[in-house]
């Protein structure tokens, strides 16, 4: 698996503001929504070109355009779904599939909820999005739905990510690309990321 860590200071920046207790709900949607659409920059450079004839109005020319099956943006729900329109504002055409874990309080271990992939999956570039690596849990279980329902060529973009997680996440599925925001130093006792943001769900939804 290769793991490409973000070294852009627009992205340092915004993830910083992100971390902070103060940031309001308003503000966390919106720096969320920034910081996948910088990351996605990033993240869909190798997306396949061919050419194409166009006219402008001053000549025939061959340019390139994208190729092959639209884009799958994946989001875990709830907290990837924060990064959606980020990566919309970039390919705004792309197929939304959702995959719906929860980690339990007590043991971290993720439960499915809900999972609907757009259709055929095996012939899509698929990015899967979800702010928080914290033990690996969720991203090994949503990487293996996918797997299981066909999908190849997968990303992972995790906005804050634990050395746990990365570690967890390229044991499972050393296949896939990684894209991390931000690695931090460790998880706590209830396996949080710390310094992290806490709980991004809520941070995003202003459940707490
Ligand atoms: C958070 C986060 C990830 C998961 C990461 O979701 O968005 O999906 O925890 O933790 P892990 O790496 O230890 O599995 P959460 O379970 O809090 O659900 P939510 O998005 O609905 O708030
Ligand atoms: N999920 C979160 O939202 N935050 C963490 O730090 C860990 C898991």
């Amino acid at each position: 698996m290769s793991v490409s860590y973000m070294t852009h200071p627009l992205i340092k920046h915004k993830i910083t503001l992100l971390r902070k207790r103060s940031t309001g709900t308003g503000e966390f949607r919106k720096l969320i929504e920034e910081i996948a659409m910088l990351m996605g920059y990033e993240a869909l450079a190798d997306l396949p070109t061919a050419d194409i004839t166009v006219h402008t109005p001053i000549e025939e020319t061959i340019q390139p355009v994208l190729n092959g099956k639209k884009l799958a943006v994946v989001p875990i729900l709830r907290a990837g779904l924060g990064m959606v329109n980020g990566i919309l504002a970039l390919v705004p055409s792309a197929k939304i599939g959702h995959i719906g874990l929860y980690r339990d309080p007590d043991t971290h271990k993720p439960h499915e909820y809900y999972c609907k992939l757009p259709e055929s999956i095996d012939q899509r570039q698929i990015v899967v999005l979800d702010p928080m690596l914290a033990t690996g849990g969720s991203a090994v279980a949503a990487v293996d739905f996918i797997k299981k329902q066909g999908g190849t060529r997968i990303k992972f973009m995790s906005v804050i990510a634990s050395p746990e997680g990365v570690s967890a996440l390229m044991k499972a599925h050393p296949d896939i690309q990684l894209y991390v925001g931000c690695l931090d130093r460790c998880l706590n006792e209830d396996a949080y990321i710390c310094p992290g943001l806490g709980d991004a769900g809520d941070r995003i939804f202003g459940t707490v």
